[in-house]
C-alpha cells in the first residue's frame, strides 16, 4: 500500500442551474429523453468570464481549508483539465495567479474525465518518492464554453465545476491499496475539441465550422467507456486482493447512469455502494470523481477506514482505477 491521506477535499460549483426543461425550450429535446438515456436532471454553468482556473482555485482553497493548510503550503498543484483557461499557460499556473501563491511546481494533466485519476497516480508517486508532503490534485472543467449549444447530442451531457483533494503523506493505516492507468491513442478521433491547437489552427473557417467544440460519437465512446472502467476496475481490485462486497463507497466517472451501472455490475459491486451527482450536476469530466469525494465525505457517506473503489474513462481515449482505504 502507498500510504497517504486526502487531508482535506473541495469542490466549487457555479450557482446557475440549467435544467433539462430548460434545454427542451430551444432544442428538440425533452426532459425525459435526458434523464432516461442518461440520468442527467440538471447542470450548473458559469457565468460571464468565470474561467476553469477561478472554479479550480476554488476548489483547492476550500480542500486547503478542510485540510488546514494555507495554499502557499502546498508542494505541488496538479490540475486535470480538458476545458483549459489558455492554450499555453497552463491552468494550474493561472490557479497559483488566483490563489496568490508561488514557488511551488504547478502543471496540467490532460487526459479528459481521468485526468483526476491521473493526477491522482502522479501525486502519490510524487509523495512515495519523497519530494512532497502536500499536493493538491484537483479537476475542473468549465465545458459551458466548449460546447455547441445547438448540438443537442453534446450539449444537453456535461457541465461545469471543480473537485480537488490534497493528498499528503500518512502514518496510519491508509493509502493507494493498488492503482492503474491506460490510453489508446488509436481512438483520439472519437472525441475531441478539433480547432484551435496546431492540428487544425483557428480562423474564420473553423469558427464558422463550429469545430472549435465538443465532438463526439456518443455510442461509440460509451462502447468502449463501459469494458475499461469495468476492465480497470476489476484489475485494481485483483492487484489489491479485494472482493466486490468489501468495498464501502464506489465513485466512478459520472458521464451516463448506464455506463455507471454496466460498469458497476460488470464489476459486481453492491449497487447501494454507488455515491452519484450526477443527477444533479451531469458530466463535469475530470472534476466528476473529486466532486462526489467530497460530497460523499461531507454527508458521511464516506468516513475514515472505508474502503473507496473509482474509477473513470475519458478522452484519449483514456482510463484508469485506484482503490483507496481512506
Ligand atoms: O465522459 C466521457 C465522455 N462521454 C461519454 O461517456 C458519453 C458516452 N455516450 C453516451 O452517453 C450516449 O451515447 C449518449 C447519451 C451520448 C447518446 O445515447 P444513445 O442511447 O447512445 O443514443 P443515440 O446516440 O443512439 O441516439 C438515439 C436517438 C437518435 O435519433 P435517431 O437517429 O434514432 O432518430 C438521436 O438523434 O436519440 C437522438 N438524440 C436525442 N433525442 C433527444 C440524441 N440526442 C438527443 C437529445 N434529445 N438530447
Amino acid at each position: 500500500m502507498r500510504r497517504l491521506k486526502f487531508l482535506g477535499t473541495g469542490r466549487c460549483l457555479p450557482d446557475k442551474v440549467v435544467r433539462n426543461d430548460d434545454l427542451a425550450v430551444r432544442l428538440e429535446t425533452s426532459d425525459a429523453w435526458i434523464r432516461e438515456r442518461t440520468g442527467i436532471g440538471a447542470r450548473r454553468t458559469v457565468e460571464g468570464k468565470t474561467s476553469t482556473s477561478d472554479l479550480a482555485a476554488g476548489a483547492i482553497a476550500d480542500a486547503c481549508q478542510e485540510a488546514g493548510i494555507e495554499p502557499g503550503e502546498l508542494d505541488g498543484i496538479i490540475v486535470g483539465t480538458c476545458s483549459q483557461d489558455t492554450l499555453f499557460p497552463s491552468t494550474a499556473c493561472w490557479v497559483q495567479d488566483h490563489l496568490g501563491i508561488r514557488g511551488m511546481p504547478a502543471f496540467d494533466v490532460m487526459a479528459g474525465c481521468s485526468s483526476f485519476l491521473y493526477g491522482l497516480e502522479v501525486a502519490a508517486n510524487w509523495i512515495e518518492a519523497g519530494r512532497a508532503k502536500r499536493v493538491a490534485v484537483c479537476g475542473a472543467e468549465v465545458f459551458s464554453k466548449i460546447l455547441d449549444w445547438d448540438d443537442r447530442r453534446t450539449c444537453v451531457l456535461f457541465g461545469d465545476g471543480a473537485g480537488a483533494a490534497i493528498v499528503g503523506r500518512a502514518e496510519g493505516d491508509c493509502g493507494i491499496l493498488s492503482a492503474n492507468w491506460g490510453s489508446d491513442g488509436t481512438l483520439a478521433s472519437i472525441l475531441q475539441v478539433p480547432a484551435g491547437g496546431t492540428r487544425l489552427p483557428a480562423s474564420h473557417a473553423t469558427v464558422d465550422e463550429h469545430a472549435h467544440f465538443v465532438y463526439m460519437e456518443g455510442s461509440k465512446v460509451f462502447k468502449h467507456a463501459v469494458r475499461a472502467m469495468s476492465g480497470s476496475l476489476l484489475q485494481a481490485m485483483e492487484d489489491a486482493g479485494i472482493g466486490p462486497d468489501d468495498v464501502d463507497v464506489f465513485i466512478p466517472h459520472q458521464a451516463n447512469i448506464r455506463i455507471m451501472e454496466a460498469s458497476r455490475e460488470r464489476a459486481g459491486i453492491p449497487v447501494e455502494k454507488v455515491y452519484s451527482v450526477l443527477e444533479d450536476y451531469g458530466n463535469i469530466s475530470a472534476a466528476s470523481i473529486p466532486v462526489a469525494i467530497c460530497e460523499a465525505r461531507r454527508a458521511g457517506v464516506l468516513r475514515d477506514g472505508h474502503i473507496l473503489a473509482m474509477t473513470a474513462f475519458g478522452t484519449g481515449l483514456t482510463w484508469g482505477a485506484a482503490l483507496m482505504r481512506y
